[in-house]
């Protein structure tokens, strides 16, 4: 059942580029620059006129939503507003005319997640649910329901659907893009074409494997780590934390880079864990600037960056090189070591990884 692998978790790790290329299948025509509306379940009109966006999850999924405002405010240039379902359920929300509410959960079955879509839905909102099982609450209960294809997710700590998850908000802010007029074809043409190289870039991605090993070994006794990222990649760091503290039972928190000199880098000594997500983009300056300041506290920095920069390279104390598409979908390919290093050291600190003490993987009370 776990075809070969030792955990379910490492075998959905490995499931990535064949539960990616199942999510994109069918909702894609990228030698025409567009994509099946009707997969959302929304007309190509009812996207046009809406002009504020909700993204509301629990945990993981939420930390999609994080990755989902960036996305859709560059790509659609419509608003978002992100919020943990436990809160905003209970928050007295005025609600902006031509909204679109999007729950967004694996399993459809989370609890404060359903309570928010309700929420939402008797306030006359419409709502989408982006959900990974077929039939669940939320797909059921929305008013439209984007599938992911990631196939059933044993592991308890999120991975595939994580990624998936990303992928459905990826197509949502193109056919977004296009209802709204926002860019030019050819802009879009791109944005699809680089989507449909994610699988097989994920694929390779996933050749880090043994390299992260090693780098486990190293760092598995640490008691302590730090996540840093900046833009999109801000939510990628808090999902590696989130990972680790998760399986391994090692503090981890994620910060967004620009926040470490407001207080997390007091933290920082000789030997400390910091771990820096980096694209190859406008951001990059001001991260290596981050890793420097990290550096000159003899912290340990371990980089995952799609940029091969001479100086970001030599600042860290071991730098894992990602092959990148953009910086949209890197924060897919970035998960992956993220995944792999958090199962590997907890597999060294001899902990059930599928099975974490005091989680369920389907959380149905609030
Ligand atoms: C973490 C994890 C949880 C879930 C959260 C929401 O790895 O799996 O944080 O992401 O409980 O679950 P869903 O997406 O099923 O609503």
């Amino acid at each position: 059942e776990k075809g070969g692998f030792k955990h379910f978790m490492l075998k959905e790790i490995y499931e990535q580029p064949r539960a990616l290329s199942d999510t994109i299948r069918g909702r894609v025509l990228s030698d025409q620059g567009k994509i099946v509306f009707e997969e959302f379940g929304l007309t190509r009109d009812e996207m046009r006129r809406i002009e504020k966006i909700y993204l509301v999850a629990c945990g993981t999924s939420y930390h999609a939503c994080l990755i989902g405002e960036y996305i859709i405010e560059n790509i659609a240039q419509i608003p978002v507003e992100v919020d943990i379902a436990s809160e905003f359920r209970y928050r007295n929300i005025p609600f902006e005319k031509n909204s679109l509410f999007v729950a967004i959960t694996q399993s459809g079955e989370t609890a404060d997640t359903l309570a928010a879509l309700r929420y939402a839905k008797k306030f006359g909102v419409k709502t989408l649910s982006i959900c990974n099982v077929l039939g669940s609450t939320a797909s059921r209960e929305a008013d439209a329901v984007f599938y992911t294809h990631s196939g059933p997710e044993i592991g308890v700590a999120s991975t595939k659907a994580f990624t998936c998850q990303i992928v459905a908000l990826y197509i949502l802010s193109i056919g977004l893009s296009i209802a709204k007029g926002v860019f030019p074809k050819i802009f879009i043409k791109n944005l699809l074409e680089e989507l449909l190289l994610l699988p097989r870039m994920a694929e390779e991605t996933l050749l880090l494997d043994k390299k992260i090993q090693l780098l486990a070994k190293e760092v598995y006794r640490k008691p302590n780590f730090l996540y840093l990222g900046r833009g999109v990649n801000y939510p990628v760091a808090l999902e590696g934390a989130l990972k680790l503290k998760e399986i391994s039972y090692i503090h981890a928190e994620g910060y967004a880079a620009g926040e470490m000199k407001h207080g997390p880098i007091a933290l920082v000594e000789e030997g400390f864990p910091v771990v820096f997500i980096a694209s190859d983009d406008l951001y990059l300056e001001k991260t290596i600037s981050n890793i420097e300041e990290i550096k000159a506290r003899d912290g340990f920095i371990i980089t995952i960056s799609s940029s091969k920069e001479e100086k970001l390279k030599k600042l860290s104390d071991r730098f894992i090189y990602v092959e990148g598409i953009n910086s949209y979908l890197n924060t897919v390919l970035f998960s992956i070591p993220l995944q792999l290093l958090a199962y590997h050291v907890a597999l060294l600190r001899g902990c059930d990884v599928d099975q974490p003490r005091n989680l369920a993987k389907s959380v149905t009370v609030e």
